[in-house]
């Protein structure tokens, strides 16, 4: 009997692991090699939000796997799995039979090759099993065009990036019918990690040439002319997002973008470019909640970290901007939209070397307001517009006086401190005639000029608030309490 029992334990487990064993076979060997022109292709077609695709979902995706490609592998029963075998394999976070290993659907990774179909390959797989990793490794290069990664797919998908990932270099090599705005986008995922220990190359520097750029034309002037250049990684229509690890350089335009999107976690990022890169924000949000931004190192040639219209409940902590045009709420209210913001923290951050530090920008018009923002121990090396608020942004100097305003309110500054950039005072609170600013709570600012003096003092029109210390330089132009007109108007049409 105890034999018996022993003989038909073993005989289950061997049935058990050989069922298994062909599974993962399955996963790992039989991958087809795509052909061009085949349905995995990514679409050329970029979604936009004003323009949503309706791709038929993925996923499941159809299992026509042809077993030719690699070819398979004879085993003995005995031999472990053929999974990649590499030390930095991500197998720790999800069980090894879940890794599609690019190179097993056909990548080159010499950096010339156009890789794209491959890692569309990978997705696809990965996309339909539970935690898949589709993982380009490291020592290689992959050149891959302007892709659209979309769901939905399984909970759990990590996309694993050990080597160097970039696009064709250039506006020149970038393929006609692709779209110029964007090149990673990743879209409709839920429960997705974007990491790895490798680098995502933008090529940027010839698209930051382009004559339509600001300074790039003939004698530092701007030309008209094609100006479209790709983000660098989107993500739209999208939630609960994990990005970490990741270097990320060189974008020919925003390092990272995030539309529509619920439950963003960026950590542990380090996103470069040239100081004069331009339109090169590191990360942009817009109508987009639930964001944590920590523990990442960012230098580039315009906003370190941009929040726009639609954002709330962001969290951002331990950041390191500069050279950088610093982080900035906005700008909000463009064409006279309605633009709502409230509740952002920025809290433990070094600014340096930078064309601004904290600001809030709406164009003059537009409705909305922007609510509930805290900037806390920030510290300030060398900075141009250490704190500042225009309700006055205008980017093309022929803006009309208006109206309406997006009205800014209950805006803390504590403990910020440092140095600034004598061309500017430190301190600007240029609000809306029409809509003053309320509610601004000065505490601990303490800036001193980082070599000669200041020339002009702190700067304010209709702002309102309080000083709890003695802010340095003095702001005596800060009114006390609150405006007549203003009251309390509630939410501004945001909810
Ligand atoms: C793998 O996971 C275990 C338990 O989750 C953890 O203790 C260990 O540090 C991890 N190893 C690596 C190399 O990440
Ligand atoms: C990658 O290259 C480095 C340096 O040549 C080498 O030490 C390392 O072992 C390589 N890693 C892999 C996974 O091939
Ligand atoms: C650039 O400036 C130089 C010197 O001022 C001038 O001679 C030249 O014509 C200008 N070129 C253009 C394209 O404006
Ligand atoms: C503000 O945002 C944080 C996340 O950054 C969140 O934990 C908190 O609940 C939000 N507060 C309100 C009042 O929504
Ligand atoms: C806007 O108002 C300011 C101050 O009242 C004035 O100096 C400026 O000329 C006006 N601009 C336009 C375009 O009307
Ligand atoms: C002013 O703003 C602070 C947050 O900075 C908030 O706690 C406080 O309630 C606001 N005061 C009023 C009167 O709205």
């Amino acid at each position: 009997m105890e034999m018996f029992r022993g003989f038909l334990f073993i005989s289950i487990a061997m049935i058990l692991f050989s069922l298994n064993l062909s599974n993962v076979e399955g996963r790992i060997h039989y991958h087809k090699k795509q052909k061009k022109g085949s349905p995995v292709e990514p679409p050329t077609y970029a979604p936009s939000p004003d323009d949503p695709v309706s791709q038929s979902p993925s996923y499941p995706p159809p299992v026509s796997q042809s077993p030719s490609y690699p070819p398979p592998v004879s085993q003995s029963p005995n031999d472990p799995p053929a999974v990649p075998s590499n030390p930095s394999d991500p197998g720790n976070t999800t069980s090894e039979d879940c890794v599609f290993d690019v190179m097993a659907f056909g990548a080159v990774g010499d950096g010339c090759t156009d890789d794209s179909a491959a890692f569309a390959a990978a997705w696809k797989e990965a996309c339909a099993v539970e935690s898949g990793v589709v993982w380009a490794p490291s020592n290689l290069t992959f050149l891959i065009t302007s892709t659209i990664f979309s769901g939905p797919c399984k909970p759990g998908l990590v996309f694993q990036v050990d080597g160097v990932l970039m696009p064709p270099n250039g506006p020149d090599n970038w393929p006609k019918t692709d779209s110029k705005k964007q090149w990673l986008v990743f879209y409709r995922l839920d429960d997705m990690t974007l990491t790895g220990s490798g680098t995502i190359e933008g090529n940027g520097d010839q698209w930051w040439e382009l004559p339509c750029k600001p300074h790039r034309g003939p004698n530092g002037s701007t030309k008209p002319g094609p100006c479209d250049s790709p983000a660098m990684i989107r993500f739209f229509m999208s939630s609960n997002l994990v990005v970490s690890g990741l270097r990320i350089q060189n974008s020919p335009m925003f390092h990272m973008k995030f539309d529509g999107c619920e439950g963003v976690l960026i950590e542990k990022l380090s996103i470069s470019s040239p100081k004069l890169s331009p339109n090169t924000d590191g990360i942009h949000i817009e109508n987009t909640k639930s964001v944590g931004i920590y523990d990442s190192v960012i230098a580039n040639g315009d906003d370190c970290i941009s929040i726009g219209p639609g954002c709330s409940n962001v969290n951002i902590e331990g950041v390191t901007c500069g050279p950088s045009h610093g982080i900035s709420i906005g700008s909000l209210g463009v064409h006279n939209s309605q633009a709502c913001v409230s509740n952002v923290t920025v809290r433990n951050a070094i600014i340096k070397n930078s064309d601004n530090g904290v600001r809030i920008k709406t164009w003059q018009g537009g409705a909305g307001s922007v609510t509930g923002i805290s900037f806390e121990n920030v510290q300030m090396d060398n900075v141009r517009n250490c704190v500042i608020i225009d309700q006055y942004y205008c980017s093309t100097k022929a803006c009309q006086n208006e109206t309406s305003g997006v009205y800014v309110t209950d805006v803390s500054y504590k403990n910020i401190k440092g140095t600034y950039d004598v061309r500017n005072p430190p301190i600007h609170f240029a609000c809306s005639d029409t809509v003053p600013c309320t509610n601004i709570t000065m505490s601990e600012v303490e800036l001193l000029p980082e070599e000669g003096e200041l020339v002009d003092d702190p700067f304010c029109w209709n702002a309102y608030g309080i000083q709890e210390t003695v802010t340095i330089p003095p702001i005596d132009c800060l009114q006390d309490g609150g405006p007549e007109a203003i009251g309390e108007s509630g939410t501004y049409g945001c909810y």
